[in-house]
């Protein structure tokens, strides 16, 4: 597509009115148990959380995403909640939590909070009460309940894996069996229960009343499911079309229903709340639906997250998500890290997936010994080029905790210390099936100062082990030096606010299938040589480079250009 359609596609952009403050927005993902720890008990918690509002305020973002802090045994890092109105005690109280709103908004910073719609801990009350309640009680049908097969009913209804490897259902005493998508400590709603659709709304008036200003929806296009009596095999589930809102298990049509009426609410409050769908849908069509505005409003993409480090790639994605923000009156999310995927320092050092067969952003781990192979200098000097390219886009920029600091992966961590049920079920059933190592790596709480216990973490050890080369990426070691790269996300952030006025882009020739070139209304240019050799420096006022530049742009480098006319 040239440039021309694709700037006439995009609408002429941000006004910045209160009620669009997410389409542009920095939104920095804190997974709270690995932040900061503010009693010692090497759990991260709020009072660890607001300790840290004014290193937040100076990184210069524009809101935090929380990942879950809610009470949880913890068999997916927080992700099976046992109680959605209220916070974990290792973590702190409610009122820690109306203590940080209101640190956070005193800042101007806004606060997303996650919200897991398909699944509940097997420690949620209804779920207690399912288990002792009959068959076929009303306990039981708020979430999905079969009979087995067999002659005594001891196999599963279907032969569904879960996501984590192992049977994705589980027996109860009674003989029953039920559906689990994850981990078997995560028991999928029933989404055709009028009382779990009720308590949902109440979950996000009860978060929003307390001044929460958005919600990001885990694995939103689940949710609804259309189970007949005789249910086919996960080989026929697989064949079947997903494309087209029919499939039994994900991304149905009548799922937008219940979207619709999450809008409503969303619509009760002044300023409006905002949502961003995690929807691993089939096609960008299909993730159009979460992101209109009749739905959630926005949805992740992780195109540039699978993406290796190459110019062409780059661009189709940057291309392909422009024009389908444009098409849903939606905005474009980048994210180059979360929780889920291994550090993005650490997959630029990796010969690239294409070659070796790995799905990039994941696996690096399945090829053996942690770190090995890995060219770490590489890696981060790629990491600060894709890092500047991204948050010179239009739209809004997702980072995780710790990619400021140009954090690797942790490779190293024992397997008895890991948390991971995608790594713990592997190490079970020796199924190596899900991202090898698990996603311990990125999860390891931050370094905030150079010595100390935990790095300065809390005051004692760490809930995972943080390895030694730590001390040289806290936020004590970087804040010193000019040229690390907390350094550069600080001027790189204060400077994207004069990038944020419309959003559009026009893309330049460059002459080098390695080097991208955009320029922004500002007349902001950003330049990206991706490949191994300098090229020459187009002409214009320097902004801001990844990494030194002479009269040259090196390889793996981004500058930002004051363009001269
Ligand atoms: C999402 C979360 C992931 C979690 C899963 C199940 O993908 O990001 O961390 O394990 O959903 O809730
Ligand atoms: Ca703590």
């Amino acid at each position: 597509m040239s440039t021309d359609t694709l700037n006439a596609l995009v609408p002429p952009g941000a006004s910045t009115t209160d009620r669009d403050w997410w389409r542009q927005a920095v939104v920095y993902q804190v997974y709270p148990r690995s932040f900061a720890d503010g009693n010692g008990d090497g759990i991260g918690d709020l009072t660890g959380l607001r300790s840290r509002v004014p290193y937040l305020t100076e990184l210069g973002i524009d809101a935090v995403w929380l990942s879950p802090f809610y009470p949880s045994a913890l068999a997916d890092g927080g992700y099976d909640v046992a109680d959605y109105r209220d916070v974990d005690p290792r973590i702190g109280t409610l009122e820690d939590f109306d203590g940080l709103v209101a640190a956070l908004h005193a800042e101007g910073i806004r606060l997303i909070v996650d919200i897991v719609p398909n699944h509940s801990s097997d420690q949620h009350p209804w779920f207690q009460e399912a288990l002792a309640s009959p068959r076929g009680s009303a306990a039981r049908e708020r979430y999905i309940f079969r009979d087995g097969k067999g002659e005594d009913g001891e196999l599963p209804p279907a032969d569904w894996p879960s996501t984590f490897g192992g049977p994705g259902w589980t027996r109860v005493a009674d003989g029953q069996w039920y559906l689990h998508t994850f981990a078997k400590e995560q028991p999928d709603w029933n989404w055709d229960n009028p009382e779990v659709r009720e308590d949902f709304l109440t979950t996000l008036r009860f978060w929003a009343d307390r001044g929460v200003d958005g919600f990001r929806v885990d694995v939103a296009q689940l949710l609804v499911k259309d189970l007949p009596a005789e249910l086919p095999s996960w080989d026929e589930l697989q064949a079947m079309d997903a494309d087209h809102g029919t499939h039994p298990l994900q991304d149905r049509d009548e799922l937008q229903d219940v979207y619709a009426q999450w809008r409503e609410v969303f619509e009760e409050y002044d300023t409006p709340r905002v949502a961003v769908a995690e929807a691993h849908v089939s096609t960008p069509e299909r993730r159009a639906r979460y992101a209109s505005s009749a739905s959630l409003g926005q949805a992740f993409n992780f195109d540039l997250m699978w993406a290796d480090f190459d110019a062409s790639s780059f661009r189709s994605v940057v291309e392909a998500d422009l024009e389908q923000s444009a098409r849903t009156g939606s905005s474009s999310t980048w994210v180059l890290s979360n929780h889920d995927a291994t550090r993005h320092a650490t997959r630029y050092g990796l010969p690239p997936a294409a070659d070796t067969g790995r799905k990039a952003g994941t696996a690096w781990m399945l090829e053996g010994a942690p770190r090995a192979g890995v060219d770490l200098q590489l890696g981060t000097r790629r990491a600060r080029a894709a890092t500047l390219f991204l948050l010179g886009l239009p739209g809004s920029a997702y980072l995780y905790q710790g990619e400021e600091l140009g954090l690797h992966e942790v490779g190293d961590i024992p397997a008895d210390a890991r948390q991971d049920p995608a790594f713990l079920r592997c190490v079970e059933t020796q199924e190596w099936s899900h991202d090898g190592l698990g996603r311990d790596g990125c999860r390891v709480p931050l370094p905030w100062t150079s010595e100390g216990p935990s790095f300065g973490f809390g005051t004692g050890s760490a809930h995972l082990p943080q390895p030694a080369w730590f001390a040289q990426y806290s936020v004590e070691a970087e804040q010193a030096d000019p040229g690390s790269t907390l350094s550069l996300y600080r001027r790189a952030l204060r400077l994207r606010h004069k990038l944020q006025t419309s959003e559009t882009l026009e893309w330049l020739e460059t002459g080098h299938e390695d080097v991208l070139r955009f320029r922004r209304p500002n007349g902001w240019e950003i330049v990206t040589n991706f490949g191994t050799e300098p090229v020459a420096l187009p002409t214009g006022q320097f902004v801001l480079a990844s990494d030194p530049i002479e009269d040259q742009l090196p390889g793996a480098t981004t500058v930002w250009l004051r363009s001269e006319s």
